[in-house]
């Protein structure tokens, strides 16, 4: 593969959506931050100097990075964050994907404005399984808050409040035509007609799970999280936060102007009303002279922000492409299997300036009743130099099994979840089953797109209410599954995925709701060496951001 060299700049600028201006940190100046553009199996470094007030990182979402998990990016899982007025530069190395994948910032909640595209074009045009588009463009989904989120998500945590929720989604950084003060900039986009053009949706709203159509043209879904699959021809699609799309449209239209939309799908208590924003919409317009309609049409097949059917009908058809040189490799003699509960809770206050709240507790999430807590050195360099003290190895694996977990009145004791910095080690090779179980504890019930760094999985099963282990595993699918980074668990329900452990490292996995993951629903896998060096970790960078800042200090 080539290699590719990237400044990435990160500085506050200001930035004014609905009728308001607030600064905000970006990379080189633009929201959505620039696109990476590779070839498959290329390398490139980054070098990120962080001019701005307080350390981050950077992930590279989706890209697998065999063998190198120094580069991959979380915050106190793979790395300490780079400093204010420091710099750091990151070694990307790509391998099998191809598509569309995504970059963003790991720390807090700062991935809302630092964000971007990475294109992963063929390493030969024979390899794509359609014709050469005619053109492409990319389309990144973003939400936008009032205030500044670094600010409002400290505050919260300090309090026990609810976590802050968006104001507005955006489509390539704006609102769109039905947001205050924000028509003259919607994003347009000009297109031929007659033409097949390739777009690349990445969803990078920070909480929201996001339908998106576009008015009268069909969508044919081509791949997903940088791998291809069996094309669906819809007239909408669902895409989970961390998860990016490519689809093929034909310019077959004759009206001129389309609106294409982006809308939440909320799948927490459906009887909450809050949560109908806005639609975010921008314009597919056609070039050349069309006298009609003024305004252009809304998607009419946009489904609802509740419709749970139009997601399950959507997510259920996605199948990966068999095709020469390409064989789905689902693992089929599973070594580890893995039964892990994800739960909304409550918790005791984090520390004493809560206990104002009515009964000392606050929110929190978790992962088989462990909420994750970030150490305050990295867990990678922590492993890697077998320094102590830093996490355990004792991720507990089927704590409360064959509970009901979907019924109505869980009892509070067993919500009160423990907080832990606990790791699951695998060996090299291991072929590893995990079945993710959703719960309606005290939260309540709620979809969880669950994200494993350093890999991409196999979904073979999903299905409503509690998993049951003797029934749902005859209907897996072993044959075509979906091969993606980051992928639904069903509110009230399970998913099962499965994945072979060939990557040695570290490695985070996490609910890619920033709200969740900030509450906990997080942990790690390490992957031992395998018996080579060509199957072991490389060798760590010459340099790597100093761990001085503990994680929150200010909740110490
Ligand atoms: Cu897209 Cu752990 O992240
Ligand atoms: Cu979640």
């Amino acid at each position: 593969g080539d290699v590719h060299f990237y400044e990435f700049l990160l500085s506050e600028k200001n930035f004014t959506r609905l009728c308001s201006t607030k600064s905000m940190l970006v990379v080189n100046g633009s929201f959505p931050g620039p696109v990476i553009r590779v070839n498959k199996g290329d390398t490139v470094y980054v070098n990120v100097h962080n001019q701005g007030s307080y350390g981050l990182t950077i992930h590279w979402h989706g890209v697998k990075q065999p063998r190198n998990p120094w580069s991959d990016g979380p915050e106190y899982i793979t790395q300490c964050p780079i400093e204010a007025g420091s710099n750091f530069t990151y070694e990307v190395i790509f391998s099998d994907e191809e598509g569309t994948l995504w970059w963003h910032a790991h720390s807090d909640w700062t991935r809302a404005s630092v964000h971007g595209a990475i294109v992963v074009s063929p390493a030969t045009e024979i390899s794509r399984p359609f014709p050469e588009p005619d053109g492409e463009e990319i389309i990144v989904l973003g939400s936008w808050y009032s205030g500044d989120l670094n600010v409002l998500v400290d505050e919260d945590l300090r309090t026990g409040d609810d976590l802050p929720h968006s104001i507005a989604y955006t489509i390539n950084g704006e609102p769109g035509d039905f947001c205050a003060c924000s028509k003259e900039t919607s994003y347009r986009w000009m297109v031929s007609y007659g033409k097949a053009y390739l777009l690349r949706v990445v969803n990078a709203a920070v909480s929201a799970e996001l339908f998106f159509a576009i008015a009268r043209h069909n969508l044919t879904v081509v791949g997903m999280d940088g791998h291809y699959i069996k094309p669906i021809v819809t007239n909408y699609i669902i895409i989970s936060p961390g998860q990016t799309m490519d689809i093929l449209l034909a310019t077959n239209q004759s009206l001129g102007h389309y609106y294409m939309a982006a809308r939440q799908f909320w799948s927490q208590d459906p009887s909450v009303p809050n949560f109908d924003h806005v639609n975010a919409t921008a314009i597919l317009q056609y070039e050349g002279n069309y006298s009609f309609p003024s305004s252009p049409l809304f998607p009419s097949t946009l489904p609802f922000y509740k419709d749970l059917q139009a997601v399950l009908s959507f997510t259920n058809r996605i199948r990966s492409l068999e095709r020469e040189g390409h064989p789905v490799k689902v693992p089929l003699n599973i070594t580890t299997r893995m039964y892990i509960t994800l739960s909304l809770n409550d918790m005791p206050c984090r520390d004493t300036t809560c206990s104002a709240t009515e009964d000392g507790k606050v929110f929190a999430t978790s992962a088989n009743n462990i909420s994750w807590v970030n150490p305050s050195t990295d867990v990678l360099l922590a492993y890697y130099r077998n320094i102590s003290g830093v996490y355990t190895t004792d991720f507990p694996d089927n704590p409360l099994s064959y509970y009901n977990f979907t019924s109505d009145n869980i009892p509070a004791n067993i919500a009160l979840t423990k907080q832990g910095t606990k790791v699951k080690v695998l060996n090299y090779n291991e072929a590893v089953e995990i079945v993710f179980q959703g719960t309606n504890l005290v939260g309540g019930a709620s979809n969880h797109p669950m994200h494993l760094h350093g890999y991409s999985f196999f979904v073979v099963g999903t299905g409503s209410g509690n998993f049951d282990n003797k029934t749902d595993p005859k209907g897996f699918n072993l044959v075509d599954p979906p091969e993606v980074n980051t992928f639904g668990v069903p509110r009230n329900g399970w998913l099962a995925i499965r994945f072979l452990a060939n990557n040695p490292g570290v490695w985070f996995w996490h609910c890619h709701m920033e709200r969740h993951l900030t509450w906990g629903m997080d942990a790690a896998f390490v992957v031992k060496n395998g018996d080579t060096s060509k199957t072991s970790i490389r060798q760590p960078p010459a340099y790597l951001p100093p761990c001085r800042v503990p994680f929150r200090s200010w909740l110490q």
